[in-house]
């Protein structure tokens, strides 16, 4: 069984502020620092460092090729990784003491998918094989329809969440990953057990995982209900928490390892990734996880 993320990779500009800035305001930082990132790439380090074999398909430019190196260097497989002539798609991050941050996205490269490129990359997987999707890069509904007709298990985390998602052929997913904020837009609903029940109702077929932060995360499907309350730490910076969770899920799924377990270390992981600064270089190792 293989595993293909098709996603976004950003250069992330991350800004220390004493508070998120308001509207008319404008605030100095305390400190600048620059990483790479955006939500596929994220994902697809957590699940190379989490021991599992992962193709990243997506475009860069010229000026992400340090990136594409550093993931060559962590074992992501980049054969599918394409260098277009824009600009690498960036993010700029502001993260306040007590470690949330506020992320606005410009998508350069990462919107030049093509359905030539899907065709391509998709002529490489079949059957059981994983496709792993968040919602920064363009083609997500084509990808989706050709990943199904090929009988690919697909997981979608619908990250940031657009109103354009509910349009999606969101019937042929496998499992849902959503935090509570992409659960509410997605079934108009507030509390965690209301989105669950709506989404299985909606998706019969369909797993879902919530991610509640601080309040640890619910998976269910159909009659099979499974709950992990996350782990206490001092944050300093929540920069790609949910992709390093949702990475070492996938990781565990795809070798067979039971629910809880797979709930246990995406959570462990989650939680030493907020103790540090930055997107893919906070996601800790699967020898870190273990210890
Ligand atoms: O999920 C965190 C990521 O969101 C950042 O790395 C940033 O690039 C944005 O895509």
């Amino acid at each position: 069984m293989k595993i293909l993320n098709f996603g976004s990779v950003n250069i992330d500009y991350v800004y220390g502020v004493p508070h998120f800035v308001k509207p008319a305001e404008t605030v100095a930082s305390q400190s600048y620092e620059v990483f790479m990132g955006g939500k596929g790439c994220n994902q697809s380090v957590a699940l190379a460092k989490a021991g599992a074999t992962v193709f990243h398909a997506g475009n860069i430019g010229n000026d992400g090729l340090w990136i594409k190196n550093q993931l060559d260097a962590w074992g992501v497989d980049t054969r599918f990784l394409s260098i277009t002539d824009g600009p690498t798609g960036h993010a700029i991050i502001q993260v306040v003491p007590e470690g949330q941050n506020a992320i606005i996205i410009h998508g350069g490269a990462n919107r030049a998918v093509t359905s030539l490129q899907i065709q391509e990359v998709l002529s490489h997987f079949g059957q059981g094989d994983i496709l792993l999707l968040q919602n920064e890069i363009n083609q997500i509904p084509e990808i989706i329809e050709a990943a199904s007709a090929k009988g690919m298990t697909i997981f979608f985390n619908p990250a940031p969440m657009t109103s354009d998602v509910l349009q999606f052929p969101l019937d042929k997913v496998d499992v849902f990953i959503i935090n509570e904020v992409e659960g509410q837009e997605l079934t108009g609903q507030t509390f965690p057990d209301q989105i669950l029940k709506e989404m299985n109702e909606h998706f019969p077929n369909a797993a879902v995982l919530l991610t509640l932060g601080e309040k640890g995360a619910i998976y269910t499907h159909q009659i099979a209900r499974f709950e992990v309350e996350a782990k206490k730490v001092t944050a300093i910076d929540t920069t790609a928490a949910g992709d390093t969770f949702i990475g070492y899920f996938v990781a565990f799924w795809a070798i067979g390892k039971n629910l809880k377990q797979c709930l246990d270390f995406a959570t462990q992981a989650s939680a030493i990734c907020v103790t540090r600064k930055g997107g893919s270089v906070s996601i800790p190792s699967k020898e870190e996880v273990l210890a």
